[in-house]
């Protein structure tokens, strides 16, 4: 059935081979544009729309632009299409996520799959701008509609209005399939969450990485470390965070079974490893200018930029005052009564988020706030438009918890992206993909795995864990990737990556072959090219001894070292 139904499209594609100059025009594109009331609450502006022929250096493309405004508001929102080649159209749209506080701004990204593809300005011109930069009217004034249309719904309508063009633009019966993906790490994933969570219908197969979805609770974890080192008074250089962490890799790489510099284990490292251990261990470091990429959640002018900092040479040996920071780091935020509030990173992840600055008229370290983190208290918790927390004086744990619940009630239903009934997704045959780098030192780990845990729960109430399992890898599959960072590979851990899960994906969706294991590529290091399928969570690697081969293994103690509850909240937290 599925086969013939490719078929008779190939035949029609075949047969109707218009070019793409006769259809990238202005009066094609208006003359399938949807009339006010057929999409509830778009109204589309015909007389905005353009329409031409791009030549990419590949394959040329229409660039299309439509404006549309929320039936009785007056608002514009513009969103740019790019259609393929009549020929080169395979009946599929797809959709790229951005990251930080910006959505993506081109709409090529599908090409490559013969896919239709969107951007949109969102309603505040996010072409232009980021999101963080939009938040705020003025002091203590938010701007709900750009919340909300970054939270979920400038997506889900350029996908809604996307789908309703490209049937248009390659004359196909309004009814037609057009698989329908999106792909995304990073505020990517979280948006692709979005989707899943709020316009589940629309998609066909969805791919996130390291989402940055438990928003609340996330923002405000990028200044935790900050405050561990201000409460516990101790500064740790920079050369001394690297080396307990280097330490680490190099104690818990073999616990999975091989030494190749990966920690495919991080659960076996937290349940066997003693970072005390680590205690007089020397470091150096010589005199640097480094420049730090940060994670990208700042303005879209710097999100590419980087800040350059001087450090001294650094000499010394790892102090117990510095392990007991890397400790209180990974162990997570707790409030005065010792309830947990939120996870943190896996252990051997970097603490990226804990580099002290340096004072050069001072000689010393002291107090660094991400603008991840600071940025975020100010703007989304405090509502003052400000850039950076200008310190954590008088903060305390319950402090920084209480910015975490604030953010979390207050966007509870736009930025929080952690609803956790997927029935309209899953019911209209959608298929999840979501992955998480071990050691990310951004996003951590293991909200992943709670999000998952969360879904798994709500959704399969009443049957056995085991089959709960079964049920859920129908259409929702969960990867860890050993020894990643955020959202790429890690210079410290030379381990897979996942390259071609658009190819998994597209199996999945329109050859009905469901993945069991994730293709990944190790790409640095001594096993540069080697390719692992890396097993389905909650099922954990573990390498044959003396072969360079693993098994995926059922380890339940592992499986229960990633699963955490926050009684902090009174609320649930998914
Ligand atoms: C649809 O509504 C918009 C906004 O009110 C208007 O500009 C446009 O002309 C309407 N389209 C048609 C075909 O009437
Ligand atoms: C694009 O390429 C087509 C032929 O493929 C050519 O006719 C057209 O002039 C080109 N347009 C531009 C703007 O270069
Ligand atoms: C926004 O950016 C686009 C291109 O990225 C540009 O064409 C447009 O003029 C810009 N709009 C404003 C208001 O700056
Ligand atoms: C940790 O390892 C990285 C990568 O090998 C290296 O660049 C860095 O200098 C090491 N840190 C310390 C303190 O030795
Ligand atoms: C770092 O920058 C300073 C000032 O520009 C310069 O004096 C110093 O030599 C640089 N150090 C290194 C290691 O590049
Ligand atoms: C670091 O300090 C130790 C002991 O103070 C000294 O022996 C060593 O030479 C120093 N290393 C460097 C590279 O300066
Ligand atoms: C934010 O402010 C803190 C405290 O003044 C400072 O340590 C930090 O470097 C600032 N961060 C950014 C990104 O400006
Ligand atoms: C917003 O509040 C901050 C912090 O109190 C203040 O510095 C700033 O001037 C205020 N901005 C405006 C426009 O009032
Ligand atoms: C911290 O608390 C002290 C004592 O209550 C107060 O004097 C000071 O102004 C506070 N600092 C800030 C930044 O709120
Ligand atoms: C795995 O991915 C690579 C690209 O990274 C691709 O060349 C290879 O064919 C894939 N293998 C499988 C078994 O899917």
């Amino acid at each position: 059935m599925r086969l013939s139904r490719n078929a008779l499209f190939a035949l029609a594609a075949t047969a109707s081979a218009a070019s793409l100059a006769d259809v990238c025009t202005v009066s094609h594109v208006k003359s399938v544009l949807p009339s006010n009331g057929t999409l509830l609450g778009i109204d589309l502006i015909p007389s905005a729309v353009t329409a031409s022929v791009y030549n990419a250096s590949s394959s040329n493309y229409c660039n299309v632009a439509v404006t549309y405004t929320h039936t009785g508001k007056g608002d514009n929102v513009v969103v740019k299409y790019a259609f393929p080649s009549p020929s080169d159209f395979k009946n599929r749209f797809y959709v790229a996520g951005g990251g930080g506080f910006s959505l993506s701004s081109d709409a090529t990204g599908g090409l490559e799959y013969g896919a239709v593809g969107g951007a949109t300005s969102a309603g505040y011109d996010a072409f232009n701008y980021s999101y963080d930069e939009v938040v705020l009217y003025g002091n203590g004034s938010i701007n709900w509609d750009a919340t909300h249309m970054f939270g979920y719904q400038a997506l889900g309508e350029m996908t809604q209005l996307g789908k309703v063009l490209t049937r248009g633009f390659y004359s196909k019966a309004t009814d037609a399939k057009v698989y329908t993906y999106y792909e995304g790490c990073s505020d990517g994933g979280r948006e692709g969450m979005s989707q899943v969570q709020r316009w589940g219908e629309e998609y066909d197969g969805v791919i996130t990485g390291a989402p940055a979805f438990r928003f609340g609770q996330q923002q405000v974890l990028h200044v935790f470390p900050g405050l561990v080192e201000q409460t516990l008074d101790y500064y740790p250089p920079p050369c001394e965070l690297s080396k307990i962490v280097n330490a680490t890799i190099a104690a818990c790489d073999p616990l999975d079974g091989r030494t190749d510099g990966v920690v495919s284990r991080t659960d076996l490292c937290k349940l066997t490893f003693d970072l005390k251990s680590l205690i007089g261990e020397p470091y150096y470091c010589a005199e640097q200018n480094s420049t730090s990429l940060g994670f990208g959640f700042s303005k879209r002018q710097t999100a590419e930029g980087s800040t350059t900092s001087y450090q001294p040479a650094q000499n010394g040996s790892i102090t117990a005052e510095g392990i007991a920071v890397a400790e209180a780091i990974y162990n997570g935020p707790h409030n005065s009564n010792n309830e947990r509030a939120y996870l943190s990173w896996q252990i051997a992840a970097e603490l990226s988020d804990g580099e002290p600055t340096y004072n050069s008229d001072t000689d010393s370290w002291g107090l660094n706030i991400p603008s991840t983190g600071g940025e975020y208290i100010t703007k989304f918790v405090q509502l003052l438009d400000l850039d950076n927390l200008s310190s954590l004086d008088n903060v305390t744990y319950d402090t920084l918890i209480s910015w975490m619940e604030t953010g979390m009630v207050r966007y509870l239903d736009s930025l929080q992206t952690t609803f956790p009934d997927l029935s309209a997704f899953q019911s209209t045959g959608g298929k999840l993909l979501h992955y998480h780098g071990e050691s990310d030192p951004s996003v951590p780990t293991a909200s992943s795995l709670h999000y998952w845990q969360s879904v798994r729960k709500i959704m399969y109430p009443d049957v056995s864990y085991k089959e709960s399992l079964a049920s859920l890898a129908e259409w929702y599959q969960f990867y860890l990737i050993p020894g990643a960072a955020h959202c790429g590979t890690n210079t410290l851990q030379p381990g897979p990556y996942p390259e071609d899960n658009m190819a998994t994906m597209i199996k999945w969706v329109e050859g009905g072959v469901t993945p069991s294991r994730l293709n990944a590529t190790v790409s640095s290091g001594d096993y540069e090219g080697e390719t692992q399928m890396l097993c389905q969570w909650p099922e954990r690697p573990l390498w044959r001894d003396g072969s360079d081969e693993f098994d995926c293994v059922t380890d339940e103690e592992s499986v229960e070292s990633w699963i955490y509850e926050f009684p902090a909240f009174k609320v649930p937290v998914y």
